[in-house]
């Protein structure tokens, strides 16, 4: 049996599993599996001896890992490096056949292709970010490189901003860059969620200021997948904006994944479904797990 990993910790429930599985069962990839690794920060050096087994074809890699594990690979891609952020590890061999850890990064296409098959394209465009860790990054890096002509960084920690706005500015000379300026927003034709603000197991929460409110014709795409419908999207969508779900980016980071590791084209539509199924599962779960808090004595 061959094996993909999932490195994070802590994993829960996790989209990806089904999702992936459901691709290799779909593409006849025999004696392959695709599971669960979950691995806290300290464990970093049985992380790397997982991933050079000769049995382990690959990796995802999510929360707390994706930044902390590029200095133990052997490569990073340039976008990898660019991001600063791997979630894909690759197994290739060298000129002498020794099979070395490549760290990729495969959300900047998940994300650039949600957009693409809305027919939503960022030449030009006016982009608030809300956020600037990984996700923020590889969302920004994307839009930049397909010629965004604004970014606005939006941050809880000013520090991050002013990092991720220094590399960019580097990378993107061209780009105009602003940092916290809320009062922008109403003229952006894209607003991010690039945040882990209103995720479950909280999802009355969003990452949106109370005082702030959404521009009736920007586009507003939440990262976040878990529940389906955000506040924050919901919100949006009260006020009349287009909405994107975090599902699409999550479901094409996986395909672009999938590809690289198997050299086979993704079956986006079976991915799409696997991925929709667990995430209604989890729903069903959740109002479960609400449930008894919720009656009243
Ligand atoms: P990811 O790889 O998913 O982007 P990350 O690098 O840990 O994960 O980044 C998480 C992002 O969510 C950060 O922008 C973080 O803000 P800080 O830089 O201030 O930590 C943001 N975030 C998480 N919880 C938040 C909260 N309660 N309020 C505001 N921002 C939050």
């Amino acid at each position: 049996m061959k094996y993909l990993y999932l490195l994070g910790y802590p994993l829960g429930h996790s989209i990806s599993p089904a999702m992936q599985n459901a691709a290799l069962r779909e593409r006849k990839i025999r004696a392959t599996r695709y599971v669960k690794n979950p691995m806290p920060p300290e464990k970093m050096r049985e992380m790397i001896l997982a991933l050079r087994a000769p049995h382990c074809l690959g990796a995802n890699v999510t929360v707390p890992h994706k930044q902390a594990i590029m200095p133990h690979l052997d490569e990073l891609t340039d976008l990898a490096r660019e991001i600063g952020a791997v979630n894909t590890i690759l197994k290739r061999a060298d000129a002498n056949g020794i099979a070395k850890l490549v760290g990729d990064n495969t959300d900047a296409y998940g994300f650039l292709q949600a957009l693409r098959v809305r027919k939503i394209r960022p030449q030009n465009a006016c982009v608030a970010i809300i956020g600037a860790g990984g996700a923020a990054a590889a969302a920004a890096y994307a839009l930049a490189q397909e010629g965004a002509r604004e970014i606005i960084l939006l941050n809880r920690t000013l520090a991050r901003s002013v990092e991720l706005a220094d590399r960019l500015n580097r990378r993107f000379p061209a780009l105009a860059l602003a940092i916290n300026d809320w009062d922008a927003l109403e003229r952006m034709h894209l607003i991010i969620n690039a945040t882990s603000v209103g995720m479950a197991p909280k999802p009355d929460e969003s990452p949106l200021p109370a005082k702030y409110t959404i521009p009736r014709s920007a586009v507003v795409f939440d990262l976040v997948y878990n529940p389906p419908a955000t506040k924050f999207l919901r919100e949006a969508q009260a006020r009349g904006a287009r909405v994107i779900g975090g599902l699409e980016m999550l479901v094409y980071q996986g395909a672009r994944a999938f590809e690289l590791w198997t050299g086979q084209r993704a079956p986006v539509r079976v991915m799409r479904d696997a991925a929709s199924k667990v995430l209604q599962d989890m729903q069903t779960l959740f109002a479960r797990e609400l449930a008894p808090s919720q009656v009243k004595r």
